[in-house]
């Protein structure tokens, strides 16, 4: 009984009402607002000067990637029409030591890795390329084609990059490894290179999300331009003590208070915290991944066997199913919490753009949590529903995969 008191309660504590998400819409919409007239704000509504593609653009264009765990080059043949051609990819894993070394190696290393895929292509590195490079981290512009970084967020450390031009410094590591032919000609996001890549087959695409390590969206203003939002910063929150935990231990404290809460390198830390309070005789290990939540969530084995496998393999033995039960559901709390305030920052986007949801808009999302996990596109669906009613019906979600990459070739060609 006492058990179940508990669990009722941190039931309350973990679900966001629909009360608690309109609050969120408006405090998110003074929030854009603030940050659009350059007041403080915890949204930096980053301007980018970049408009979306009309689907004409031909040509083969270089892209970069980088933003999570790896960093990816494609090069992209774009046949005008919306149509696209060949193009091949090659994935590099960033290891540690580039991502919180540093920051010359990391260009370094950035470098390398475009030569290599270009002799494997067999491209001329002194032929002028036009490149697209998507940096997913908040940069500072005044041009499509530089950006000074913020700060880094999602754990990057690397050293002596804050505060500089990573285009510049990208440009210094390329000419010292011989590529003399590349430009970089556009520095995005990749929530906007996902809004491009759609737009430039769907031109009725408007806003871009990522629901994946970090969590982000960005949408045309009126007069065209794309604006970056940087979501995953938005602090009018009620957060829990599991949340307060996770940014205690976390690289950048007091930051990112919305990404803790949504994104997939904290989903998994938000559970254990949970479970410890919840299962005390359990410890789940550190970095407790996103991935083992979609694994638990999706399990309906008797007695929660694979659930079972995948405690035994983190190093926990001898788990009842009791216990099992109570962790799957610190899982869907945690992860049903993540999936509504998500839905609730869509829904804040959406709104700015179009307050009585009058036209029809189609939303791209990129992202391993909207991808991989069994329930969570399910649960932003319904959770717009319940906001819009039988309007929702005006939303198109639609997964856009690889488009961090394929964007970025995209904008390349633009300009
Ligand atoms: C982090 C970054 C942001 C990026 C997002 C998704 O929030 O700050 O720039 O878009 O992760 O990768």
């Amino acid at each position: 009984m006492q058990n179940k008191i508990a669990l009722d309660k941190i039931k309350l504590l973990f679900y966001v009402t629909l009360p608690e998400i309109k609050k969120f819409i408006r405090d998110f919409h003074r929030e854009m607002q603030k940050g659009l007239c350059g007041k403080k704000s915890s949204l930096k509504m980053i301007h980018t000067y970049l408009r979306r593609p009309t689907g004409a653009e031909k040509g083969r264009f270089l892209a970069l990637d980088l933003g999570g765990t790896h960093f990816r080059v494609m090069l992209m043949e774009l046949k005008g029409n919306g149509k696209t051609g060949a193009c091949p990819v090659k994935t590099f894993v960033l290891k540690k030591k580039h991502t919180t070394g540093k920051g010359k190696a990391l260009f370094a290393f950035l470098a390398g890795c475009i030569g290599a895929f270009m002799k494997e292509h067999k491209l001329d590195t002194q032929a002028r390329y036009n490149v697209g490079f998507t940096f997913s981290f908040p940069v500072k512009k005044k041009d499509a084609d530089s950006g000074v970084l913020i700060r880094w967020t999602k754990d990057f450390s690397a050293s002596g990059v804050e505060g500089k031009d990573v285009v510049k410094l990208l440009n210094i590591a390329l000419k010292e490894s011989g590529i003399t032919g590349a430009k970089i000609t556009a520095l995005l996001n990749d929530t906007v290179s996902t809004l491009v890549a759609r737009s430039y087959t769907e031109p009725d695409c408007d806003v871009g999300v990522i629901l994946g390590t970090g969590t982000n969206a960005c949408y045309p203003e009126k007069n065209g331009e794309i604006i970056n939002i940087e979501w995953g910063n938005f602090n009018k929150l009620r957060r829990t003590h599991c949340d307060r935990e996770v940014d205690r231990r976390s690289g950048n404290p007091g930051e990112q208070f919305l990404e803790k809460m949504v994104s997939g390198m904290y989903l998994g830390e938000v559970i254990r915290c949970l479970a410890a309070e919840l299962l005390p005789r359990i410890e789940l290990p550190r970095g407790f991944k996103s991935e083992y939540v979609s694994v638990i969530e999706a399990d309906t084995s008797k007695g929660l066997r694979k659930t079972d496998n995948l405690l035994k393999k983190v190093g926990i033995r001898g788990s009842k199913h009791r216990d099992r039960k109570l962790l799957k559901k610190a899982c869907v709390m945690v992860s049903a919490r993540a999936a509504r305030l998500a839905s609730a920052a869509i829904a804040s986007v959406l709104t700015k753009m179009d307050p009585t949801l009058s036209r029809r808009h189609t939303v791209a999302i990129d992202g391993a949590v909207y991808e991989k996990h069994p329930c969570f596109s399910h649960r932003i669906r319904a959770t717009l529903k319940e906001i819009f009613g039988k309007d929702a019906r005006r939303i198109k979600l639609v997964l856009t995969k690889d488009a961090s990459a394929k964007g970025a070739a995209v904008i390349a060609a633009t300009r």
